[in-house]
């Protein structure tokens, strides 16, 4: 079925952006997932669109979240053929009026990421308090996950640190830093409760010995600053490869950037 042109552009960059996390090697087998809120895009035609199954339950209300609509990659999914394909890879959930459960309405019975409760409570948190986020994504970035294995890196602001410190870029792109959730079932809505603690000062959030949750207007940031992160961790593996641990940017060098750049 063909939709909206805003819908349509939404589908288009979930499979853009499938297709880069599957080329970067951060989605191994069905690894990681995404959702967007597309509610302010709904139409006549995809309000009428009957659901294609029973109602689910949500483990948990999402009450900011009542008759919302969402894309979501479907659980199980890989981000390669979601990039290829994406209705066979994803659908279209709507929330029930109670925000309490939900049902598929597009296009087949896929169903919804197994870190549905993550992604639907960060949304609900997301328009609880008025932010502008509106798309969700998590992978499994191999350097970052890699240093989450690294207790003294879990400690609060080590990671932004080290990772601003790699690189001028990752200082201006990642103004807030990364996040550190300690490790969690994943799935579980402790995962998504933890995650929402930190996404009120961070946009990016590293999910120990697990992945990378990032948050943006539209994928294309979090994406970007989930890259920008990775790279700074490639250097500072590349670094410690070549027989030494970088220096990084010096405080000052960095504070410098924050001034100039207004960060
Ligand atoms: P899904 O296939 O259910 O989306 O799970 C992938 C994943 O990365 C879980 O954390
Ligand atoms: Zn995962």
């Amino acid at each position: 079925m063909k939709y909206n042109e805003n819908v349509e552009n939404v589908l288009a960059q979930v499979a853009e952006v499938a297709g880069y996390l599957w080329e970067k090697g951060w989605a191994e087998r069905n690894g990681g997932n995404i959702s967007y809120n597309i509610t302010e895009y709904v139409d006549e035609a995809i309000r009428a669109l009957p659901s294609l199954g029973d109602k689910i339950e949500l483990p948990e209300p999402v009450p900011a979240l009542c008759g919302s609509y969402f894309v979501v990659t479907g659980t199980g999914k890989r981000m390669r053929y979601v990039h290829r394909d994406i209705m066979r890879n994803a659908s279209i959930i709507r929330i029930s009026p109670d925000g309490g459960s939900y049902e598929i309405v597009a296009e087949e019975y896929i169903r919804p990421t197994s870190e549905l409760p993550s992604h639907l409570l960060i949304h609900d948190y997301l328009m609880r308090s008025g932010r502008s986020e509106r798309a969700v994504i998590h992978t499994h970035p191999i350097e970052l996950v890699a240093m989450t294995h690294h207790e003294p890196f879990l400690q609060k602001d080590v990671l932004s640190k080290l990772l601003w410190s790699m690189i001028p870029e990752t200082r201006a792109f990642c103004p807030k830093g990364v996040g550190i959730v300690p490790y969690a079932l994943p799935g579980s809505v402790l995962l998504a409760q933890e995650t929402i603690k930190q996404l009120g000062e961070y946009d990016v959030v590293l999910w120990e010995k697990h992945g990378a949750l990032a948050i943006g207007p539209d994928l294309i940031e979090p994406f970007d600053m989930i890259d920008t992160l990775s790279k700074s961790a490639k250097i500072y593996e590349s670094a410690c490869s070549m027989g030494f641990v970088p220096k990084g940017m010096s405080d000052e060098q960095m504070d410098e950037l924050k001034r100039v750049f207004n960060l």
